[in-house]
């Protein structure tokens, strides 16, 4: 299979997964970290230059794949394999229209997802932002007048999407004594049970959470799925935290929320768009905790989604069963 060849998108690759693909195939990579990225076209003429002729593409990057990439590669390209779960940046649709597979990385990184989300609750709710701008400006509060935060303790928590990254929140929290966890989605997990997760419509979990942690992918049924109205159905107490994508939430509604003190906090690892200008409104909010889409960035986390990535590869294009295959 030598004579196939490979394209990695990018230059941050980890070594392990390099030689899964470089053991089977010839492989191509771009000298560059990112494709298209704003105010350089670098990447994406390198991708433009390498891409014809390859029969897989391993894609890093949470930019889109492009018509024109695919028109370059040619019509022997017959597997893309994002290293991500998420896979709304791989017009699937035209992937299908071309016959061609799409691989992710789901699983492997609920676990670094999930300790993300619960860093977010807590850095929301006990107020981190506020607190570290109080250490930078050397200006703590002392004695018993502090910037007082709200309690994982004896709360309800309500997961938006059960599926491996909520689960995976649900179990890391299990030691925080919360009183209740709800969840809502399509339809009930059989998870939810071990996790002792009770199935609830939207408007419930909505309704009765003091926390609310969307763990849901970026579809056109969940976009814009947090808004005026659904904020409106929050409890003034609740802290909402994102770790799905920034498209789930209609961000002057969620600014709105929070600076009226519609609700309480929220903790946000995903934003439309990445990076978030540094002037951006959202950003002047004491009450939100913004981190820059570090989700499933841990070196262990990196290398295994990078090594499914080409274990995807290798399997499609030996005859093999793809391991992650996503349903086009
Ligand atoms: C994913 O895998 O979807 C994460 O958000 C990283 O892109």
């Amino acid at each position: 299979t030598k004579n196939l060849k490979v394209l990695v998108s990018s230059n941050d690759y980890p070594p392990t997964a390099l030689k899964i693909l470089e053991d089977h195939f010839t492989v191509l990579q771009s000298r560059y970290l990112n494709f298209g990225q704003e105010g350089s076209t670098l990447g994406r003429e390198e991708i433009l230059k390498l891409i014809p002729g390859c029969s897989a593409l391993v894609w890093i990057s949470n930019l889109p794949i492009t018509n024109e990439i695919l028109d370059a590669a040619g019509t022997q390209l017959k597997i893309v394999s994002t290293v991500s779960a998420g896979y709304n940046h791989c017009i699937p649709e035209e992937l299908r229209a071309r016959g061609m597979q799409l691989t992710n990385t789901p699983n492997v990184l609920s676990p670094a997802v999930a300790e993300v989300a619960v860093g977010l609750i807590l850095s929301a709710s006990r107020r981190f932002t506020e607190n570290l701008d109080q250490v930078r400006r050397g200006e703590w509060e002392i004695g018993f007048d502090k910037v007082l935060g709200q309690d994982l303790r004896d709360s309800t928590v309500g997961i938006i999407g059960l599926g491996g990254i909520g689960q995976a929140v649900v179990k890391r929290l299990s030691g925080f004594d919360v009183a209740r966890f709800i969840y809502s989605g399509h339809r009930e997990k059989p998870e939810a049970k071990a996790l002792r997760a009770e199935f609830v419509s939207q408007d419930t979990l909505l309704e009765q959470s003091d926390f609310i942690v969307a763990a849901v992918p970026l579809t056109n049924e969940t976009k814009l799925m947090i808004n005026k109205e659904t904020l409106g159905k929050m409890k003034p107490n609740a802290v909402f935290v994102n770790v799905g994508r920034g498209d789930l939430v209609d961000q002057d509604a969620l600014y709105d929320a929070l600076k009226n003190k519609q609700i309480y906090a929220a903790g946000l690892d995903v934003t439309t768009p990445e990076p978030l200008p540094k002037d951006h409104k959202l950003l002047t909010l004491p009450n939100l905790f913004v981190l820059p889409h570090i989700g499933s960035a841990t070196v262990r986390t990196r290398r295994e989604m990078a090594e499914l990535a080409a274990n995807n590869i290798v399997n499609g294009l030996t005859g093999k069963p793809l391991l992650s295959p996503v349903k086009l």
